[in-house]
């Protein structure tokens, strides 16, 4: 099986008439971790419930691990485990407790249940709180106690909704080695986020919805060099009307030139005024500020795939010893802008 989840179509209708989920396809592929992103009320949710049984499609199918959501509901919830957003632990339980319910709730036989949960608390080290109720732990702590209780039955697709929101940075880092390590152990898994970082670093596919459609599916490298092509269309589409129209002043077209260029910064080892002098003029930097420390700051041309290569090649032939170098990248965060606010537009006209 390539994929662990399908869509088709797949669509919910709340009250027989506002549309929350419209005609979703796409696919997670089997062992990925899958981002889903979205503003808030895009459907992200809705999407999930359908995807765990919780509710049923209007219309449209969904499989997951091969088994249809709305006719083989019991093989999928075998396969899934799901922590919520809000947890939905029993607050009165200990950990310990909370962890067995599910395991009975899932058949596992009683010889093996409790040594399974502790491996698992081990793993995500909260054994030291298991006889400690679920009420008196904090936001991190149920957080752990929800995921040991979700992984008891060891499923193969891993739902996650906001897990990581309100942690601290600490056990922030702590749930994406796991998210990591889980994954590695070859668990699927689909993790809700409004955390940008989170999605780049840790999702090998995004998918975008806004307004209960899919706007955008590809890997974080994809989405991003997507968007630089579409600012770079828009940037000369711009620029070639401006040249049209002689009254548009020198300032605007200075303005709009200066978009065209890609910020980049380097740190020598070795910046001294002979360096400096003979990369002023490379035809490939079109400024350069000189920073305290050997670091320059320069604006190269970003429409010009070689412009990189270039501006590296000049700094070495004159002599410079490159410490460190960064250019300016769009981030998932402007492609998610980009992606949810043009639809918005559409439905607007
Ligand atoms: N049970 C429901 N009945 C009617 N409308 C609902 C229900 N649940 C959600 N909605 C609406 O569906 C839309 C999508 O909600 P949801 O899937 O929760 O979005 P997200 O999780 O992306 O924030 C929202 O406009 C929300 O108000
Ligand atoms: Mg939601």
């Amino acid at each position: 099986m390539k994929n662990a989840i399908e869509t088709h179509n797949l669509t919910k209708v709340y009250n027989n008439n506002f549309t929350a989920v419209n005609s979703l396809n796409f696919e997670i592929p089997n062992k990925s971790i899958f981002g889903m992103l979205g503003p808030n009320g895009a459907g992200k949710t809705t999407t999930i419930k359908m995807l765990t049984c919780l509710i049923q499609p209007t219309s449209g199918k969904a499989t997951v691990g091969g088994y249809d959501v709305t006719k083989n509901p019991d093989e999928v919830r075998n396969l899934l485990g799901m922590v919520p957003q809000q947890v939905s632990l029993y607050k009165d339980l200990t950990v310990m407790e909370n962890s067995q319910l599910c395991a009975d709730y899932y058949g596992i036989p009683k010889d093996e249940r409790d040594s399974r949960i502790e491996d698992l608390m081990e793993l995500v080290d909260i054994k030291y709180a298991k006889d400690k109720r679920v009420g008196q732990l904090s936001g991190g702590q149920k957080q752990k106690a929800s995921l040991v209780a979700s992984l008891v039955h060891r499923p193969d697709i891993l739902f996650l909704d906001e897990p990581t929101i309100g942690l601290d940075p600490t056990t922030k880092r702590t749930l994406w080695d796991l998210i990591r390590d889980l994954n590695d152990e070859g668990h699927t898994i689909i993790l809700c986020s409004h955390d940008m970082h989170e999605v780049d670093m840790l999702c090998d596919y995004v998918g975008i919805i806004n307004t209960g459609n899919l706007v955008a599916y590809d890997t974080p490298q994809g989405l991003k060099d997507a968007l630089s092509e579409s600012n770079r269309n828009e940037i000369s589409q711009t620029l070639s009307q401006i040249s049209d129209e002689n009254e548009v002043s020198s300032s605007t077209k200075e303005n709009i030139e200066n978009l065209s260029l890609r910020k980049m910064s380097l740190l020598l080892k070795n910046s001294d005024d002979s360096i400096i002098n003979s990369i002023k003029n490379s035809s490939n930097i079109k400024s350069i500020e000189v920073a305290h420390n050997g670091r320059i700051n320069l604006r190269i041309d970003s429409f010009d795939d070689m412009a990189v290569h270039n501006v590296i090649n000049d700094i070495i032939s004159s002599g410079g010893i490159i410490k460190s170098i960064y250019t300016e990248e769009p981030s998932l965060e402007d492609v998610f802008i980009k992606s949810t606010s043009e639809v918005n537009e559409d439905d607007r006209a």
